[in-house]
């Protein structure tokens, strides 16, 4: 049994969308219900981790015995991210925007003559690649890859690009947003595991097990 497998490590894990503010009223932002990435930290903290959930914008209730952390846009994100270290395992399930805008203070007037405005996009900090190559690098870190086509062959590419040590590839191709299944391939460097179609909290206690392995076996 897993049961306190995790006890005594700390495990980060992020979720949900960012929402990256245009003014005060209006923001842009990536499709996330949060679902998956709050069952992770619930499984987590049931094995008995000390889990920090950095939660971008959703409505899901908080799952027992975790602590969260609720975040707006990804330099939030990111900084709650700095804030929770140091951590034996760091789990990046957020949907985090690629690009923010510099804001403006007051709410963007509507032109007369319907002239839209120029939106100047800036890049986001990667945060899970930030973090694996960082001098705080938790033992292990883990990125997530939401694809619709050529899965594995981005999901691989991405645990170089990233320098994580796994990549948890969804298949989105089908009706996995905002659903409660997923169909998921573990790709590592030592290969690729096709996971069946699951609940999503079926995933996420697999993937805990998985996680408790990896942080039992010696460095
Ligand atoms: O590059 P891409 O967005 O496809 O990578 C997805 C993985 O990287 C996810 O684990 C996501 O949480 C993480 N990510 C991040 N910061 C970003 C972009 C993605 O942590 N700015």
């Amino acid at each position: 049994s897993y049961s306190g497998a995790l006890t005594g490590r700390k495990i980060v894990v992020t979720a949900g969308p960012t929402h990256e503010p245009i003014d005060p009223v209006r923001y842009i932002a990536n499709r996330s219900s949060g679902k998956q990435g709050f069952a992770i930290a619930e499984a987590l903290a049931r094995l008995g981790a000390e889990v920090t959930l950095v939660a971008g914008p959703v409505t899901l209730p908080t799952p027992p015995a975790v602590k969260r952390v609720d975040v707006e846009s990804a330099r939030e994100m990111q900084a709650a991210v700095e804030r929770a270290l140091p951590a034996d395992a760091a789990i990046m399930v957020a949907a985090v925007a690629d690009w923010h805008v510099d804001a403006a203070g007051q709410k963007i007037k509507k032109q007369p003559d319907g002239t839209p405005p120029a939106l100047a996009l800036v890049q986001n900090p990667d945060i899970l690649a930030g973090l694996a190559r960082s001098a705080r690098r938790p033992r292990l870190v883990i990125g997530f890859a939401a694809e619709t086509n050529d899965v594995i062959a981005y999901a691989q590419a991405k645990l170089t690009s990233k320098g994580c040590d796994w990549i948890v590839a969804n298949d989105v191709s089908g009706d996995v947003m905002g659903g409660d299944s997923n169909s998921i391939h573990l790709v590592t460097r030592d290969g690729v595991e096709d996971w069946p179609n699951l609940p999503k909290q079926a995933v996420a206690e697999q993937l805990a097990a998985r996680i408790a392995d990896a942080l039992s076996e010696p460095r």
